[in-house]
């Protein structure tokens, strides 16, 4: 057993010093001295100062009330909502889905320290050196392609007059950086190969391309809208065609590559990411000269889809920044169903999400050249419509008086509606079930049923699927005060818990046992001290223990009415409290009614017991992790090692437990 301990520490030590040899020690000393955690995560999220720490709304889950704290004396992060918590690093590593070594680059180049890389593996010195290669080019062609447009006769006269009849002023074609590829056969080409870059890593750009075993440009002729990323680098190109022409695609976009991933891309992001920030809205439009035009005329908080549908990395990037996204689109149906696919995501993540359709055949950078800035954000303030009831309408539509179609409309519409499921949203729910309700006159409690059921499907899914994830290490154990804190929510379940045994202590668990047997053989006295940690509670425990050895059926109504003032005021504080607040777990929440947790008894009873189980399990990690620090006796370390091995095996074993019993 020691030498397999020893083994194991051993080997993870020889990964650490592996993972962190591509940059080194000294660097990471460096950037570690500079690390304000304050300033890191308030670049993320919105703080205010409260007291010692600081604190704002989680960016993990979604909430209305913060409860998402910094400390910058501890350098950590916690939030009392989802649990997530760690320092700096984490924060990069989770947030911005950063490796550990993408989290140092960032953090030194955001301190402006210099990175010393040590033996540096051989293929992220490659991905890194294309990556940065790839930049470097996209650069150089920016500048080559805005000479060509603003300096040269053929782009003056072709692309800089086509762009300025459709309105954009210089002002604007600076700041978006456009350019123009000229027609001839290989300008850029050649002008990049006379600087030295490589044809392998210019072929990677999608800027050149091979045709007839001869090297040449790919945009020719064609208006370049440079894609910055949101730190304002060039990430790749779209290159509109100047007169449409039926053979030849209207955009050609940068491939795949090192650096340009489509699935990722909001073009304009970079330049309306503060008027996202202060407007607190994004405006999603289809395409770059949508995002342009509204940004000349003023209304800067607007970023492109491409025309595709918005993908999950799109929205995360959005949600960033604000949880109010518009799509304004125009109202032709193609761009419109695109938007809605990605949108029941969009639900999902808690971003309000409101639609705007521009009519008459007019996009947003025509409708705005039209109609005048003001107007147009009139038009959008007037015409923002719920995503949810103009998704209802448009299927309504559709269906016409099909009543099989018309039934498949009420049950997508309940899909939708179910996405709307975090704790926090659920009056946002209710509120549609209303709504909807009305306008496909139905009964609403019928739609309630259909959507809880909906939920409570896809929880039992989620719940199967959560029991793989690992829990958090105990060295990322929160300090001991917080902890406090966080474990006042489990009042809930201790109190749950009490009141599943005074409601059906007297039903039958099995054949052999009655629940309150079942309960009681999980614990003795000291047991149930550390389990339950209201005294109250265990005192009312204890009381309907003895009761029961003595022979009697106790009933939730003979606690009430108890001689002893304290255990009828515990019991009474029980049955007062509502139901929605006693049931801790999703699925009877959604349930609304008091009869199934009736029928549910065992399933309740099990996963209080569970919980409490595991919450004490917990704990004991937690103190046996303290004991392994303070003590410096190798013996006592070792039984230390060997505990903290074995109560994660009982964890496991209870984690499990709780996804795989299923219930009828
Ligand atoms: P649109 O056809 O609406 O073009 O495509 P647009 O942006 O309004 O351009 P103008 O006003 O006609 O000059 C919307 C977006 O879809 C993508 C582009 O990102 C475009 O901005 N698209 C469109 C392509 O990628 N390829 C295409 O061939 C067409
Ligand atoms: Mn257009």
């Amino acid at each position: 057993m020691r030498g397999l301990i020893c083994q194991l520490r051993f080997s993870q030590s020889l990964i650490f010093i592996n993972f962190t040899s591509l940059i080194s020690k000294e660097t990471i000393q460096q950037i570690q001295n500079r690390i304000d955690i304050i300033d890191i995560i308030g670049g993320f999220v919105k703080l205010k100062k409260r007291g010692t720490n600081y604190l704002g709304n989680c960016p993990f889950h979604n909430e209305k009330t913060p409860s998402f704290t910094v400390s910058p004396s501890k350098e950590i992060f916690k939030c009392f909502g989802c649990g997530k918590s760690g320092n700096s690093i984490n924060f990069l590593m989770e947030h911005e889905k950063y490796s550990y070594v993408e989290a140092l680059r960032w953090l030194a180049a955001k301190y402006n320290v210099e990175i010393e890389e040590t033996a540096t593996s051989p293929e992220f010195k490659a991905l890194q050196l294309t990556s940065d290669s790839l930049y470097i080019i996209n650069n150089f062609a920016r500048d080559f392609f805005a000479n060509a447009l603003l300096h040269t006769e053929e782009g003056t006269d072709i692309a800089l007059s086509y762009l300025k009849e459709r309105g954009f002023n210089q002002e604007t074609i600076q700041k978006f950086q456009l350019g123009y590829n000229p027609s001839a056969r290989d300008e850029f080409t050649q002008a990049a190969i006379a600087s030295q870059y490589s044809t392998e890593l210019l072929l990677k750009t999608g800027l050149v391309v091979n045709r007839d075993e001869k090297f040449a440009d790919n945009y020719r002729g064609r208006i370049i809208f440079p894609i910055h990323n949101m730190s304002g680098k060039i990430q790749g190109f779209g290159a509109r065609i100047i007169k449409s022409n039926d053979r030849a695609p209207k955009y050609i976009n940068t491939p795949e590559n090192e650096i340009y991933v489509k699935s990722k891309i909001l073009y304009g992001s970079y330049f309306a990411r503060t008027a996202i920030d202060k407007a607190d809205e994004c405006l999603l439009v289809e395409g770059y000269t949508d995002v342009i035009s509204l940004h000349q005329a003023g209304i800067e908080n607007v970023v492109a889809s491409g025309g595709t549908s918005l993908t999950p990395d799109q929205l995360r990037l959005i949600k960033k920044y604000t949880k109010n996204l518009t799509i304004i689109y125009d109202g032709d149906g193609a761009g419109i169903k695109a938007a809605l696919r990605g949108l029941d995501l969009a639900l999902e993540e808690g971003l309000e999400v409101k639609l705007v359709l521009i009519p008459d055949k007019e996009d947003p950078d025509s409708y705005v050249n039209k109609i005048g800035a003001k107007a147009f954000t009139e038009f959008v303030k007037k015409e923002k419509k719920d995503f949810i009831l103009f998704q209802l309408e448009i299927s309504l539509q559709e269906a016409g008086n099909d009543t099989a179609k018309k039934s498949a409309v009420v049950n997508q519409i309940a899909d939708t509606i179910s996405r709307i499921h975090k704790t926090e949203d659920f009056t946002k729910r209710q509120d549609y079930v209303k709504r909807v309700a009305e306008i496909l006159k139905i009964e609403e409690t019928g739609l309630n049923a259909l959507v809880n059921k909906i939920i409570r499907d896809k929880l039992t899914r989620e719940e199967a699927r959560a029991i793989n994830i690992e829990t958090p290490p105990v060295e990322e154990m929160p300090p001991q005060d917080e902890l406090t804190l966080l474990l006042n929510k489990d009042e809930m379940q201790e109190q749950a818990l009490v009141k599943s045994l005074l409601d059906f202590g007297m039903k039958e668990w099995d054949e052999e046992q009655k629940v309150a047997d079942f309960i009681f053989s999980q614990f003795d006295d000291l047991e149930l001290q550390g389990m339950i940690d209201n005294q109250q509670l265990v005192h009312l425990i204890l009381t309907y223990r003895q009761w029961y050895e003595d022979g009697n059926e106790p009933s939730a109504k003979d606690f009430l009415y108890h001689e002893n003032t304290e255990v009828s005021a515990t019991a009474t504080k029980l049955m007062v409290d509502s139901e929605s607040e006693l049931s801790q777990n999703w699925k009877k929440f959604y349930e609304g009614h008091i009869s199934t947790r009736e029928e549910r008894y065992k399933e309740e009873v099990t996963s209080t017991l569970n919980y409490l189980q595991l919450r004490k399990i917990k704990r004991l990690i937690a103190e046996n992790q303290m004991e392994f620090e303070k003590t410096t006796d190798p013996e006592q370390q070792m039984i230390c090692m060997q505990t903290h091995q074995l109560l994660k095996k009982m964890e496991a074993e209870v984690t499990r437990q709780m996804g795989t019993v299923i219930y009828k």
